[in-house]
């Protein structure tokens, strides 16, 4: 890890404040664009990310392309000192388009889809592929030099899939290259059950939900098939503006693509957050939580670098059954936790609320009204200020040694399985709930997948790892033998990548790390709640009281493993649920029941606790306070954010003051929502 990473805008060593801007909703307006650029630099925005969905303004008739209005934007833009996100058109192909190459539109179930909304453009119709290459060149070649010009944004939020028989083609022939022939095929598949064997390729025409290893090979494709898009999207870009680095905007754990396979093809990593704040019945503590795991998720598909916050709500959105405003402080203390978390700025979606259609009512930082003077205008405005006197943050690495383990095939096999129990199968929440323990102790923490390097780290959790790639048991059997500690839980190394389940029991090839076996799951319903019970090794790890389990009841049979925990319930009373056996210089522990929080903080908290791994600040943080490390040594910088929803207050003790005011910070007192960045005095 660099002591410091490379801007991700060239040259512009700034926190990036800005967001989503649409002049061309705006262009028979000049004076409401005028009074944009002027608010722009009453809010403190340095860049914007423009174009997204220009393309019928850029290319009004096919082939004639209009620039006059985004010269006029983007020089402005540089004469104000600000950078474009220079978005690619993409996301929203122009009617004649549509009109002119049906094959542009998608298809399911043998219907193409009309033309409306967006993100709905066949990925792999050569035609479209043609139209984007073409207005992604004359936009490189337009701009190649243009001082506004700081990143390009790829298309938007990349999704869904299309099954045109141009995709089918092309899913055959990933296949193939997957596969090398059919009889293969029908193996990976095992195709033998239903008398699903496949004679000729042409037979492989229809999506069968029965077939998880199909459906595992279908997802896949869209992945690779979107990349291929990606790759092909950003040709003309690469080659015209190669110091100009290129991203686009992904949405946490959306289940759709797999963002492992998409990172390899972006400089950097955004992502659109959206947390549920202030959530009804439910408190903001938890939000805190579920977007730290998915801010260190993004920035593990970055292999750790800096990412960027590309779009956050500054109020509300206007898609949920209910969202209220952020509260007074929370839009700062959101904004910090995401820069604490490797953030290279903080984005908005939008700028300037539209007049008309569907995202007239979504938050904005101006709204219809124009004004600067009313709340939310002025809380970005203070931030935009605050992310200012933050340049030392630009760059500065998160150092993790921990590390939570998070695959997409392994979503997809879990949701695709048809298992003992078919709901509240919850990966994404097990994910999190093992996550947490060391977010709130401020222990910084990867999300990164099973193929990632763990060497660096010195603990890694391992939640639901249904899906084991091949190699993986053997990288976490070196990783745990070389001093590292492993946690997995129920439900782990059930199948291989073709989502055939492991001969010999389960862990499957993890038997051995383990020393347990899993010969039976017990899936109660979901309002009985068991209990399991440390035993004496349990305790002496800091096991303690009874544990309530739900869900999940692996009965393990401790082959060469210490039981910490056993069963109080049912038929299988003393039963091992918790196990951990020492093996070289690690340790490997198995959780063989769904325990609640406290089971997760006690056993990875404890882990974490006995490791000495390095948390944000020495000191044990009151509960609802997040804090997040950048930097090493003396550029260090700690965020800090209240989530408690009352005050709290920290004894810092000595060698602190307040990164933005300079002054020291012996006791840090925070209000409600009260966020803050500390830096070594
Ligand atoms: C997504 C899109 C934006 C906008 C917002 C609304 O993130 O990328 O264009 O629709 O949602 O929240
Ligand atoms: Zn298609």
């Amino acid at each position: 890890m660099p002591a410091r990473h490379r801007n991700i805008v060239p040259g512009f060593p700034h926190l990036l404040h800005g967001g989503d801007w649409n002049p061309d909703q705006w262009l028979d307006r000049p004076e409401v664009i005028e009074q944009d650029h002027q608010l722009m630099s009453e809010a403190g925005v340095n860049a914007l990310s423009v174009g997204i969905f220009a393309w019928a303004a850029l290319e009004p008739e096919e082939g004639r392309y209009e620039f006059a209005w985004l010269d006029a934007i983007l020089d402005r833009l540089a004469k104000d000192g600000r950078k474009a996100i220079l978005a690619t058109p993409s996301g929203s192909k122009p009617a004649w388009m549509s009109l002119k190459y049906p094959e542009v539109r998608r298809m399911h179930n043998g219907v193409r889809e009309p033309h409306h909304t967006r993100h709905n453009h066949c990925y792999t119709a050569p035609v479209y592929r043609a139209k984007v290459a073409a207005i992604n060149r004359a936009l490189a070649e337009r701009y190649a030099r243009h001082p506004a010009l700081g990143a390009w944004h790829l298309s938007n939020e990349y999704g869904g899939d299309c099954q045109c028989p141009l995709c089918w083609d092309a899913f055959r022939a990933w296949l193939q290259r997957r596969h090398g022939s059919l009889a293969e095929l029908n193996r990976a598949w095992y195709t033998a059950f239903w008398g699903h064997t496949f004679s000729a390729w042409a037979e492989v025409n229809a999506l069968d939900r029965t077939m998880h290893a199909m459906t595992l090979d279908w997802r896949r494709f869209v992945s690779d098939q979107t990349a291929d898009f990606i790759r092909a999207e950003a040709a003309p870009l690469r080659r015209l503006t190669p110091q100009i680095p290129l991203t686009t905007n992904f949405m946490g754990t959306y289940p759709g693509l797999d963002y492992h396979r998409l990172a390899q093809e972006l400089d950097f990593i955004s992502w659109d957050a959206y947390p549920d704040w202030h959530p009804a019945g439910g408190d903001d503590l938890d939000t805190a939580a579920h977007t730290g795991f998915n801010h260190d998720l993004m920035r593990g598909c970055g292999g750790g670098k800096p990412w960027v916050l590309m779009e956050s709500t500054p109020s509300s959105v206007n898609w949920k059954k209910l969202s209220r405003p952020k509260q007074p402080g929370m839009h700062r203390a959101a904004s910090l936790q995401a820069v604490g978390h490797g953030s290279e700025g903080v984005l908005y979606f939008q700028w300037r609320k539209g007049r008309g259609c569907s995202e007239k009512f979504h938050g904005a930082v101006v709204d219809h009204d124009g004004r600067s003077d009313h709340r939310v205008f002025r809380e970005v405005a203070a931030l935009g200020a605050t992310l200012g006197r933050l340049g030392a943050a630009v760059g500065a690495p998160v150092v993790a040694q921990a590390a939570v383990l998070y695959d997409w095939d392994v979503a997809w096999a879990i949701d695709e399985g048809q298992m003992q129990r078919n709901c509240d199968k919850d990966y994404i929440a097990t994910a999190m709930d093992h996550h947490r323990p060391l977010w709130r102790r401020g222990i910084a923490v990867d999300v990164v997948s099973q193929r990632a390097d763990l060497a660096r780290y010195r603990l890694v959790v391992a939640p639901m790892a249904l899906l084991l790639h091949p190699g993986v048991a053997e990288r976490l059997e070196s990783f745990v033998r070389a001093g590292g500690v492993l946690v997995a839980t129920y439900l782990t190394g059930q199948v291989d990548h073709n989502d055939q389940c492991f001969l010999g029991g389960f862990p499957g090839p993890l038997r051995a790390l383990f020393g347990v076996r899993a010969p039976e799951m017990d899936t109660p319903p979901d309002h009985v709640v068991q209990t399991l019970a440390p035993t004496a090794a349990g305790t002496a790890l800091g096991l303690s009281g009874s544990y309530p389990t739900r869900h999940f009841d692996e009965l393990l049979v401790a082959e060469d493993a210490e039981v910490l925990a056993t069963y109080a319930h049912e038929w299988y009373a003393g039963t091992p649920a918790v196990t951990r056996r020492t093996v070289g210089a690690g340790e490997a522990w198995y959780i063989g029941a769904r325990g609640d929080r406290r089971l997760a903080d006690d056993v990875v908290g404890g882990i974490a606790a006995r490791l000495g791994l390095e948390r944000a600040l020495d000191l044990p943080l009151p509960e609802g306070v997040a804090a997040q490390a950048r930097g090493t040594g003396a550029d260090r910088l700690v965020f800090v954010e209240n989530f408690a929803g009352a005050p709290r207050t920290l004894a810092l003790g000595p060698g602190w003051r307040d990164a933005e005011s300079g002054a020291p910070l012996a006791e840090l007192a925070l209000a409600r929502y009260d966020a803050r960045v500390l830096a070594r005095a």
